[in-house]
């Protein structure tokens, strides 16, 4: 497509992930470990978060260059104040051929029930929720907050019946955790509306401990489902999708597998990541990102701003899951460099 952007792997600009919010209600042990983000932990402080007004400034820019989806994420997105206007703001943006955009959220749907219509009402298209087990226990080891299973159902119910689906629902597999868990999930979505995604435990940030031996390979994950409810291959929706599609062979439905350790899916990224302070992240696994708060505030002009993005985009080589080097101990010697989850958003 003439006048799009591609990076330096020929690979364009569809979506951009804005996190709204480095703060989180849950700690889940994948990614906010108590131990690192306890009552001491350094959160940004307000000053330094993007207003929505430089948000929908900078996804204004971005949808010029061809993003047509936008994702908010955090933390934990409805933590943060007010995010109807933000949704509003953003929902009120068209594509250069005149088009709506995809709106979406991932949450962990802690305050859904609450704000699903207000949501749907301010423009946003569709919401990602995850959920890590039924079994409360299991999913109360994960969340470490004491979340009940039951309001979290509450809250994709809400988002199902105020018309913000389809409705995806992300599980992390870690093993020895909850990955007793995957068929009893598969089995209780089956035949729903959602779409039930298994997401392979990955070595993002530098707090979570990630241990090779601790992901369950998305082959097994499609393996155990299988041997009861059988499974076909579904086509991509599009291109660069992190999800293989797989339906149930008697009709009850789809499920996706996102393989992001077994089997990565660099070769067509098409995502960029907009932190809480307004730094630019070509890749999840980067361990710096370009500063567009400092134009926004130093007073640059849009054409500025675009161009600097446009450069950036450019440039761009990332593909970090393809690479990865992982030594014996599965850890490998860059981490500690790199952003947390929480921090450039899911
Ligand atoms: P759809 O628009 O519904 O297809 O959403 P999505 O899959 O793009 O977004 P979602 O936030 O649901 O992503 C699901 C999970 O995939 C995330 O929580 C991450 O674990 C993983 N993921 C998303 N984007 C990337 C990426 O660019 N790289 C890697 N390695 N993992 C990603
Ligand atoms: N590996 C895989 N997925 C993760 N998420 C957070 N941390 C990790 C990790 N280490 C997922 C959450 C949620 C989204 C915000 O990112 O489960 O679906
Ligand atoms: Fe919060 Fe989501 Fe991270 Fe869990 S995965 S700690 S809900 S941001
Ligand atoms: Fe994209 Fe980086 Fe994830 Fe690869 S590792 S899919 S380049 S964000």
């Amino acid at each position: 497509p003439t006048g799009l952007l591609a990076d330096a792997l020929g690979r364009p600009l569809h979506d951009l992930r804005i996190s709204v919010t480095d703060r989180c209600n849950f700690r889940c042990v994948y990614c906010m470990p108590k131990e690192v983000f306890d009552k001491d932990y350094a959160y940004l402080p307000h000053a330094s978060l993007l207003s929505f007004e430089e948000i929908t400034r900078i996804a204004t820019l971005f949808v010029a260059h061809g993003v047509e989806k936008l994702r908010l994420t955090g933390g934990e997105p409805l933590l943060r104040k007010n995010l109807e206007r933000l949704v509003g703001m953003l929902s009120a943006l068209r594509t250069p051929g005149g088009r709506a955009l995809d709106i979406t959220l991932t949450t962990n749907g802690s305050l859904l029930a609450k704000k699903a219509q207000s949501l749907k009402d301010a423009g946003l298209s569709r919401v990602t929720v995850s959920l890590d087990s039924l079994d409360d226990a299991t999913f109360k080891r994960m969340n470490d907050v004491d979340f009940a299973v039951a309001d979290v159902l509450a809250g994709i119910d809400a988002a199902h019946a105020v018309g913000l689906g389809p409705v995806k629902i992300n599980m992390v597999v870690k093993a020895g955790m909850n990955d007793q868990e995957i068929v009893p999930m598969a089995r209780h979505f089956k035949g729903s509306p959602y779409i039930l995604r298994f997401i392979e435990y990955m070595d993002v940030g530098a707090s979570n401990g990630w241990n090779l031996a601790e992901v369950i390979p998305s082959a097994d994950v499609a393996r155990r489902i299988s041997a009861e409810m059988p499974l076909l291959p579904l086509q991509a929706n599009y291109n660069g999708e992190t999800a293989s599609r797989w339906r149930y062979a008697d009709g009850g439905g789809e499920i996706g597998l996102i393989s992001s350790v077994t089997q990565a899916f660099c070769k067509d990224c098409s995502r960029a990541r907009l932190s809480t302070e307004g730094k630019l992240y070509t890749c999840l696994f980067a361990s710096r990102g370009h500063d567009l708060r400092a134009l926004l505030r130093d007073g640059r002009s849009d054409a500025e701003i675009s161009g600097a993005i446009g450069a950036l985009w450019n440039v761009r080589a990332d593909r970090y899951s393809e690479t990865r080097t992982i030594n014996t101990s599965g850890i490998d010697e860059h981490r500690e460099k790199r952003v947390e989850m929480s921090y450039i958003g899911g």
